[in-house]
Protein backbone atom coordinates (compact mmCIF):
# COMPACT_ATOMS: atom_id res chain seq x y z
CA UNK A 1 0.00 0.00 0.00
CA UNK A 2 2.06 3.26 -1.01
CA UNK A 3 0.87 6.28 1.02
CA UNK A 4 -0.71 7.95 -1.70
CA UNK A 5 -3.34 5.04 -1.35
CA UNK A 6 -3.70 5.48 2.42
CA UNK A 7 -4.49 9.39 1.85
CA UNK A 8 -6.74 7.98 -0.73
CA UNK A 9 -8.31 5.65 1.85
CA UNK A 10 -8.24 8.15 5.07
CA UNK A 11 -10.03 11.11 2.78
CA UNK A 12 -12.32 9.30 1.43
CA UNK A 13 -13.43 7.70 4.74
CA UNK A 14 -13.02 11.23 6.52
CA UNK A 15 -16.21 12.09 4.12
CA UNK A 16 -18.19 8.91 5.31
CA UNK A 17 -17.70 8.79 9.05
CA UNK A 18 -19.81 11.88 9.58
CA UNK A 19 -22.53 9.89 7.38
CA UNK A 20 -21.64 6.54 9.33
CA UNK A 21 -25.65 5.49 9.90
CA UNK A 22 -26.63 6.61 6.72
CA UNK A 23 -23.80 4.57 5.68
CA UNK A 24 -23.97 1.18 7.24
CA UNK A 25 -27.88 1.24 6.44
CA UNK A 26 -27.07 1.63 2.85
CA UNK A 27 -24.51 -1.07 3.25
CA UNK A 28 -26.97 -3.89 4.67
CA UNK A 29 -29.44 -2.91 2.60
CA UNK A 30 -27.55 -4.00 -0.45
CA UNK A 31 -25.79 -6.92 1.47
CA UNK A 32 -28.78 -8.32 1.86
CA UNK A 33 -30.14 -7.29 -1.90
CA UNK A 34 -27.38 -9.33 -2.99
CA UNK A 35 -27.32 -12.00 -0.77
CA UNK A 36 -30.53 -12.13 1.07
CA UNK A 37 -29.26 -15.87 2.67
CA UNK A 38 -27.05 -14.42 5.24
CA UNK A 39 -29.72 -12.11 6.58
CA UNK A 40 -30.62 -14.76 9.39
CA UNK A 41 -27.33 -14.50 10.01
CA UNK A 42 -27.58 -11.38 11.53
CA UNK A 43 -29.26 -11.74 15.41
CA UNK A 44 -28.78 -8.58 16.57
CA UNK A 45 -30.26 -4.91 16.69
CA UNK A 46 -29.00 -3.73 12.72
CA UNK A 47 -28.32 -0.42 14.46
CA UNK A 48 -25.59 -1.36 16.96
CA UNK A 49 -24.37 -3.90 14.00
CA UNK A 50 -23.83 -0.58 12.01
CA UNK A 51 -22.30 0.93 14.61
CA UNK A 52 -19.44 -2.32 15.58
CA UNK A 53 -19.07 -2.46 11.49
CA UNK A 54 -17.93 1.41 11.25
CA UNK A 55 -16.13 1.59 14.62
CA UNK A 56 -14.22 -1.49 13.26
CA UNK A 57 -13.31 0.50 9.83
CA UNK A 58 -12.19 3.66 11.12
CA UNK A 59 -10.35 0.90 13.26
CA UNK A 60 -8.40 -0.04 10.04
CA UNK A 61 -8.43 2.77 8.22
CA UNK A 62 -6.63 4.49 11.01
CA UNK A 63 -4.10 1.86 11.10
CA UNK A 64 -3.13 1.67 7.47
CA UNK A 65 0.01 3.04 8.30
CA UNK A 66 1.25 0.18 10.10
CA UNK A 67 -1.26 -2.97 9.00
CA UNK A 68 0.82 -5.08 11.06
CA UNK A 69 -0.27 -3.95 14.38
CA UNK A 70 -3.91 -4.53 13.42
CA UNK A 71 -3.27 -8.50 12.41
CA UNK A 72 -4.02 -10.10 15.79
CA UNK A 73 -7.08 -8.23 16.21
CA UNK A 74 -8.17 -8.64 12.48
CA UNK A 75 -7.51 -12.72 13.31
CA UNK A 76 -9.73 -12.75 16.54
CA UNK A 77 -12.35 -11.24 14.21
CA UNK A 78 -11.65 -13.87 11.36
CA UNK A 79 -11.89 -16.53 14.55
CA UNK A 80 -14.89 -14.96 16.10
CA UNK A 81 -16.99 -14.99 12.10
CA UNK A 82 -16.66 -19.07 12.73
CA UNK A 83 -18.91 -18.40 15.34
CA UNK A 84 -21.51 -16.32 13.21
CA UNK A 85 -21.89 -18.78 10.22
CA UNK A 86 -19.80 -16.87 7.74
CA UNK A 87 -18.71 -18.84 4.67
CA UNK A 88 -15.88 -18.17 2.78
CA UNK A 89 -17.72 -16.69 -0.26
CA UNK A 90 -19.56 -14.11 1.57
CA UNK A 91 -16.35 -12.48 2.02
CA UNK A 92 -16.27 -11.01 -1.92
CA UNK A 93 -20.10 -10.28 -1.19
CA UNK A 94 -19.16 -8.41 1.71
CA UNK A 95 -17.12 -6.75 -0.54
CA UNK A 96 -18.91 -6.11 -3.15
CA UNK A 97 -21.50 -3.94 -0.43
CA UNK A 98 -19.05 -2.06 1.08
CA UNK A 99 -17.68 -0.90 -2.28
CA UNK A 100 -21.05 -0.20 -3.25
CA UNK A 101 -21.89 1.28 -0.53
CA UNK A 102 -18.77 3.47 -0.56
CA UNK A 103 -19.32 4.65 -4.39
CA UNK A 104 -23.05 5.98 -3.15
CA UNK A 105 -21.74 8.00 -0.37
CA UNK A 106 -19.03 9.84 -2.01
CA UNK A 107 -20.37 10.25 -5.31
CA UNK A 108 -17.46 11.76 -7.82
CA UNK A 109 -15.19 11.56 -4.95
CA UNK A 110 -15.17 7.71 -5.72
CA UNK A 111 -12.55 7.75 -8.27
CA UNK A 112 -10.75 5.01 -9.94
CA UNK A 113 -7.88 5.24 -7.52
CA UNK A 114 -9.91 5.73 -4.53
CA UNK A 115 -11.92 2.35 -5.26
CA UNK A 116 -8.42 0.67 -6.12
CA UNK A 117 -7.02 1.63 -2.39
CA UNK A 118 -10.28 0.55 -1.12
CA UNK A 119 -10.13 -2.48 -2.78
CA UNK A 120 -6.70 -3.68 -1.40
CA UNK A 121 -7.27 -2.51 1.92
CA UNK A 122 -10.69 -4.75 2.36
CA UNK A 123 -8.91 -7.68 0.79
CA UNK A 124 -6.25 -7.65 2.80
CA UNK A 125 -8.73 -7.49 5.48
CA UNK A 126 -10.58 -10.21 4.58
CA UNK A 127 -8.09 -12.67 3.79
CA UNK A 128 -6.17 -12.23 7.62
CA UNK A 129 -10.06 -13.39 8.42
CA UNK A 130 -10.38 -15.90 6.48
CA UNK A 131 -7.05 -17.60 6.93
CA UNK A 132 -7.50 -16.74 10.66
CA UNK A 133 -11.55 -18.78 10.07
CA UNK A 134 -11.05 -21.21 7.59
CA UNK A 135 -6.86 -22.07 7.62
CA UNK A 136 -4.46 -20.89 4.45
CA UNK A 137 -6.28 -21.33 1.27
C1 LIG B 1 -13.44 -7.27 6.52
C2 LIG B 1 -14.59 -7.89 6.75
C3 LIG B 1 -15.44 -7.79 7.99
C4 LIG B 1 -15.36 -6.94 9.06
C5 LIG B 1 -14.37 -5.82 9.32
C6 LIG B 1 -16.44 -7.34 9.99
C7 LIG B 1 -16.69 -6.74 11.23
C8 LIG B 1 -17.56 -7.23 12.18
C9 LIG B 1 -17.65 -6.76 13.54
C10 LIG B 1 -16.77 -5.65 14.15
C11 LIG B 1 -18.62 -7.47 14.18
C12 LIG B 1 -19.07 -7.31 15.65
C13 LIG B 1 -18.87 -8.54 16.48
C14 LIG B 1 -17.42 -8.93 16.72
O1 LIG B 1 -16.54 -8.05 16.87
O2 LIG B 1 -17.15 -10.15 16.74
C15 LIG B 1 -19.15 -8.41 13.19
C16 LIG B 1 -20.16 -9.33 13.42
C17 LIG B 1 -20.78 -10.07 12.43
N1 LIG B 1 -20.40 -10.15 11.12
FE1 LIG B 1 -18.79 -9.28 10.30
N2 LIG B 1 -17.15 -8.38 9.45
C18 LIG B 1 -16.59 -8.68 8.23
C19 LIG B 1 -17.02 -9.67 7.37
C20 LIG B 1 -18.22 -10.33 7.48
C21 LIG B 1 -18.78 -11.22 6.47
C22 LIG B 1 -18.11 -11.58 5.15
C23 LIG B 1 -19.98 -11.64 6.93
C24 LIG B 1 -20.92 -12.55 6.16
C25 LIG B 1 -22.18 -12.30 6.00
C26 LIG B 1 -20.17 -11.07 8.26
C27 LIG B 1 -21.23 -11.30 9.12
C28 LIG B 1 -21.27 -10.97 10.46
C29 LIG B 1 -22.27 -11.47 11.41
C30 LIG B 1 -23.41 -12.43 11.07
C31 LIG B 1 -21.97 -10.92 12.66
C32 LIG B 1 -22.71 -11.16 14.00
C33 LIG B 1 -24.02 -10.45 14.00
C34 LIG B 1 -24.82 -10.70 15.27
O3 LIG B 1 -24.24 -10.75 16.35
O4 LIG B 1 -26.01 -10.81 15.12
N3 LIG B 1 -19.08 -10.28 8.55
N4 LIG B 1 -18.50 -8.24 11.99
Amino acid sequence: MTPDQITQIQESFAKVAPISDAAAEIFYARLFEIAPEVKPYFKGDMKEQGKKLMQMITVAVKGLDNLGELVPAVQKLGERHNGYGVKAEHYDTVGEALLDTLEKGLGEAFTTETKEAWTITYTTLASVMKEAQFGKA
